[in-house]
């Protein structure tokens, strides 16, 4: 069939039809058809010496990764089609993780916008550009919980908050997925990696994770029940071990809680030759017995090696994997691509006018950026810059100018030649009518020599401000890009020593894929701008923040520490038995001589560095001020099943309308394990005019005091709640109510 004249989509296939076509299916298929359909491949990589399309010929591979052309995927969908044993279309993967062609700010970046609405719209325009090449399966969202932000991979996640991630994570799935998978537009979600992935120790890439079932079950697991409960179509295994057990072969996660507890009927696939890396790290002595391991913990799909294709049609007929394993899994991968209305249309050709499309992926693409940024430090107010009275500005830094840099990490298929530089946004912004002047001074952001520096600072002496770009590259951050120093690199915060001698006002605007330890020049600055790694219109939502046509409105998905040396180090830990209080933290250089051992104050603090971060989790501000007041809870105590109902007053005591993201937390002081010393249960975006008041509710259910202990699962246990709701993690309008035995 000419690929290019795709058949009308036909309605969503109805459930029973497509349980009884997967059935008849299944039934004609052979054994090495079933193991073929489990085999997920990229060019170069189908059991060599075959090429792809001969191993789809063959009825070898079932889906294949890293092709994105349409001309491609359709002529490997009609090999499929037409020439295989049974015609059963392809899977088509790859990994389009915050964009496709229009780029979104990095995962990071869009989990400070904490608005779930447009996160999903930001993940439909992603499908829709992706969709139109014939991609039909993403391996988004990444919902690991990060709390160490040496890990690269920080960057594509949602932060370190349950919570928020949770949130966030169904909204992407919704906008992969879309109200059907057979709607055009619409791709398979791949919520990933189960599980446990974050907590590697030290932050290195793939590097062990120790994490108690109790943390386990409350704060990794979490984001991925969400996920499921939300409809994602498929969940791939983390590299990592996670307490001896490779994920991907860890039949607790796959069978007991995934199929168990949460009833997921989606497909599993590992992740990139993560089956025979099981005899890496130890578990299995070869790939047949790495195949076998992965096969019977819940792996149904191989990504990019072949052990399943070599080894697991002997595995069956020898007794060590059961048909009806394989079976499953084949039901459940065709189950899929009927779902995906593959076998009505397999074929992908562009319907819709691009221009048009693009015009509204980058309208998203731009409310996302701006939606995203977060305003650290506003000193005497320098921000918005009053674009009326700047004469001059001097533009300064490695990352002023980079387009291709700010697109971030997992942009495979990203057009950096749509993407504007936030040079090229402010200079849309201002005009002919501010004189800027650009020096980059630095060639990389690892640089450690400065280039024409007397004149940027005769740039900077002659400007009204100094708008410093600051940062890391996107190569910096993402997989297998873990850093043990996280500080600015190479000469910058010596630039932003001499620049600060001018002087003259200094912005601070940081693009980078994680939080950066930015203590030594915090103070250097008047104000900083935290841009992430914005994305296509990135420049433009830094102009418009910049100058005052919008407020930032951002807030920290994840905690900015002082130093390295601070981390793991997060907003929502448990109390300690010791917790430490201003009056016991010493600075080191004030310790006397011979010092009793017990003078300092005998508390869970470091000698040489305050204990707090440098920003909070939750910490965002605005060109408005926020007040919050008048604290109401009602009824003061609920029984199990009933809801309570928090309200605060919310006051814009400032000059203009600006966005708020208040943040409800709850605290379970008193429990038979410790609980966190706080847990965000609830936040909402609203927009305040200037001295206007709104009053804001939240209701929360007493399911959602629930916790997991071992081994009795997860329980409810009466007592007093407390209550704070603000604007970041350390809110202080304080309350409490009663939940009293059933
Ligand atoms: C990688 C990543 C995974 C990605 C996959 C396919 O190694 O761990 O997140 O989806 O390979 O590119």
């Amino acid at each position: 069939m000419d690929p290019s004249h795709q058949r009308p989509a036909a309605d969503p296939p109805k459930a029973l039809d497509i349980q009884d076509r997967v059935a008849a299916l299944v039934a004609r298929m052979s054994l090495d058809d079933k193991i073929g359909q489990m085999a997920l491949g990229q060019p170069g990589t189908a059991s060599p010496p075959e090429t792809l399309g001969d191993a789809i010929r063959g009825g070898r591979i079932g889906a294949v990764v890293n092709v994105v052309e349409r001309a491609a995927i359709n002529e490997l969908q009609r090999i499929a089609v037409e020439e295989s044993p049974h015609g059963i279309p392809l899977l088509v993967g790859r990994d389009v993780i915050h964009g496709f062609q229009t780029i979104l700010p990095i995962p990071l970046g869009q989990a400070a916008s904490w608005n779930p609405e447009l996160v999903r719209a930001g993940a439909r325009v992603a499908a829709e550009e992706a969709a139109r090449s014939g991609i039909n399966w993403t391996f988004a969202p990444m919902i690991d919980i990060s709390r160490d932000p040496r890990w690269g991979r920080i960057a594509e996640s949602l932060g370190e908050d349950v919570f928020l991630t949770g949130r966030l994570a169904m909204a992407m799935v919704e906008g992969f997925q879309g109200r059907s998978l057979a709607d055009a537009g619409s791709i398979a979600a791949c919520a990933k990696h189960f599980a446990g992935y974050g907590a590697a120790e030290s932050g290195r890439d793939y590097a062990t994770t120790n994490i108690p079932d109790n943390e386990l079950h409350n704060v990794y697991l979490p984001p991925f029940r969400a996920a499921v409960e939300g409809g994602v179509a498929s969940l791939m295994t983390s590299f990592s071990d996670l307490d001896g057990v490779p994920a991907t072969a860890h039949a607790g996660l796959l069978r007991d809680v995934l199929r168990g507890q949460w009833s997921f009927d989606g497909i599993v696939v590992s992740d990139w030759e993560s089956i025979p890396q099981l005899s890496v790290h130890g578990l299995t002595a070869n790939d047949r017995e790495a195949a076998i391991a992965a096969a019977n913990a819940g792996v149904e799909v191989e990504m990019a090696s072949a052990t399943y294709a070599r080894h697991l049609a002997d595995a069956v007929r020898s007794g060590r994997v059961d048909l009806e394993t394989i079976d499953a899994a084949v039901a459940r991968i065709l189950t899929l691509k009927f779902e995906l209305g593959l076998f009505e249309a397999p074929y992908t050709q562009a319907t819709d006018n691009p221009q048009a499309k693009r015009e509204t992926a980058l309208q998203v693409a731009r409310q996302a950026a701006l939606q995203s940024m977060v305003l650290l430090k506003n000193h005497n107010d320098l921000l918005p810059l009053d674009s009326q009275r700047m004469e001059r500005l001097a533009i300064l830094g490695p990352l002023a100018d980079a387009a291709y840099e700010q697109l971030g990490t997992w942009i495979f298929d990203g057009e950096a030649d749509r993407s504007v530089s936030a040079l090229a946004g402010i200079r849309a912004r201002l005009g002919s009518d501010t004189e800027i002047i650009h020096l980059p001074v630095l060639e990389t952001s690892r640089s450690r020599e400065f280039v024409d520096i007397d004149a940027a600072l005769a740039a900077v002496r002659a400007a009204d401000a100094a708008i410093l770009f600051l940062g890391e590259e996107s190569i910096l951050s993402g997989e297998a890009h873990s850093r043990a120093n996280i500080d600015l690199p190479g000469a910058q915060a010596k630039l932003v020593q001499r620049i600060r001698a001018s002087g003259k006002p200094v912005v601070a605007v940081i693009l980078a894929g994680r939080p950066l330890t930015l203590a030594n020049i915090v103070d250097q600055v008047d104000a900083m701008l935290y841009a992430w790694h914005p994305g296509s219109m990135g420049g433009p939502a830094i102009a418009d923040l910049l100058f005052g046509i919008e407020s930032p409105s951002g807030k920290l998905p994840v905690t900015f520490p002082r130093a390295v040396g601070q981390i793991p180090l997060y907003y929502n830990a448990k109390n300690t038995g010791k917790p430490p209080r201003p009056d016991t933290v010493t600075r080191i250089d004030e310790i006397p001589v011979q010092a009793p051992q017990t003078s300092l104050g005998m508390s869970a603090f470091h000698l040489d560095i305050d204990h707090t971060p440098l920003f909070a989790f939750g910490h965002g501000l605005s060109y408005a001020r926020f007040e919050y007041s008048d604290l109401r809870i009602r009824p003061p105590q609920i029984a199990p099943g009933e809801c309570v109902r928090i309200s605060v007053e919310l006051r814009n005591a400032g000059r203009r309308a600006a966005e708020e993201i208040a943040q409800l937390y709850v605290r379970d002081p008193v429990a038979s394990i410790t609980r966190p010393v706080r847990e965000l249960k609830g936040f909402q975006r609203v927009r305040v005019a200037p001295g206007q008041a709104v009053r804001i509710e939240f209701r929360l259910h007493a399911d959602d005091l629930r916790f997991y202990r071992r081994p009795s699962g997860w329980i409810l246990e009466p007592g007093r709640f407390q209550v704070w709701v603000g604007g970041d993690s350390n809110a202080d309008l304080a309350g409490e109510f009663q939940l009293i035995d059933a």
